[in-house]
C-alpha cells in the first residue's frame, strides 16, 4: 500500500482542521492527474490543515499515484459493506485499501436522495469501513422543507443515531462527521455561521451522550456552498472543525483561494 506523509500521522482525529474535497462525478483519471499535479505543488506550506480529495472510483488509482508522499490524502465517495460477492456496481473496503485509499464519504445527501440510501445502509457501510481501517466521513443534514418546518434538529439527531448505531468510543474517534444542509449544497446559499454552529454543538452534545468525553475529539465538518467567501467565518466557530467542499474543490485556483482563507 502507498504511504503519504499524512498516512503517517499517528493521531489523525485530534480535531485539527480537516478540509476534504468532494469531487462527486467530476474529473476522469487524466483530468484528476492534471488537477492534482498542480494542487500538490501548492499545499506544502498549509501545515495547519489535514487535506483530502474524494474522487470518483475510476480516478482513485491516479489520485493515489500523484499524491504519494504529499500531505493530501485520497478518499472514495462510498463503499459496500460486504467483502465480495454478487453485488453488481459495488466496491468493497479491500478494493479501496488495495489502492491506498484512506478516507471514504458515507451517506452523502445525493446518495440518500437519488439512490435511496437509508441510515441503515450507511450504518452497515460505516462498520465495514471502520473494520477495514478506512477513515469515514459521515454526512447528515436536513432538506429545505425540513428546515422550514423546524425539523432540523430532530432530523439530524435521528440521522446521527441511526448512522452511528453500534459504534464504540474507540471507533467514533476515527469518524469525521459532516453537517451538510441539503438546501446549501451547490446553491450558493448557506446557514449563518451561528446557525451552523448551533447544529454542530447539538451534534457534539449527542456524541457526548452516546460516547462520553471522546466527543470532544471528533471532528465535525460543515459542508454546503463552502468557498473562499464563506469558509473563514464557518471555521471560526467553536464546533466546526473543517469543511467538505464540492464545487470549489474542483479547480486548483478556487480550492487554493479557499484554503488560503483558513487561518492557523
Ligand atoms: P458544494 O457541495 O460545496 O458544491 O455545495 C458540497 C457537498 O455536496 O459535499
Amino acid at each position: 500500500m502507498k504511504t503519504s506523509k499524512l498516512n503517517a500521522d499517528p493521531n489523525p482525529n485530534s480535531r485539527r482542521l480537516f478540509v476534504a474535497g468532494n469531487w462527486k462525478m467530476h474529473h476522469n483519471a487524466a483530468e484528476t492527474k492534471a488537477v492534482l499535479d498542480e494542487l500538490r505543488t501548492q499545499v506544502d506550506e498549509i501545515q495547519h490543515l489535514d487535506l483530502a480529495v474524494c474522487v470518483p472510483y475510476t480516478s482513485l488509482a491516479a489520485a493515489v499515484a500523484v499524491l504519494d508522499g504529499t500531505r493530501i490524502a485520497v478518499g472514495a465517495q462510498n463503499v459496500h459493506w460486504m467483502v465480495s460477492g454478487a453485488f453488481t456496481g459495488e466496491v468493497s473496503t479491500d478494493m479501496l485499501k488495495e489502492l491506498g485509499v484512506r478516507y471514504v464519504i458515507l451517506g452523502h445527501s445525493e446518495r440518500r436522495e437519488l439512490f435511496g440510501e437509508t441510515d441503515m445502509h450507511i450504518n452497515l457501510r460505516l462498520h465495514a469501513a471502520l473494520n477495514a481501517g478506512l477513515l469515514p466521513i459521515v454526512c447528515v443534514g436536513e432538506t429545505a422543507k425540513q428546515r422550514d418546518t423546524k425539523l432540523t434538529r430532530a432530523v439530524v439527531s435521528s440521522q446521527i443515531g441511526g448512522c452511528l448505531a453500534g459504534l464504540d468510543a474507540e471507533q467514533i474517534e476515527r469518524v469525521t462527521l459532516a453537517y451538510e444542509p441539503v438546501w446549501a449544497i451547490g446553491t450558493g446559499v448557506t446557514p449563518s455561521p451561528e446557525d451552523a454552529q448551533g447544529v454542530h454543538a447539538d451534534i457534539r452534545q449527542q456524541l457526548h451522550r452516546l460516547f462520553g468525553d471522546v466527543a470532544e475529539r471528533v471532528r465535525i465538518q460543515y459542508g454546503g456552498s463552502v468557498n473562499s467567501k464563506t469558509v473563514a467565518a464557518m471555521l471560526e466557530q467553536r464546533d466546526i472543525d473543517g469543511a467538505l467542499v464540492g464545487n470549489a474543490s474542483l479547480k486548483v485556483p478556487t480550492f487554493r483561494e479557499l484554503l488560503d482563507k483558513i487561518s492557523p
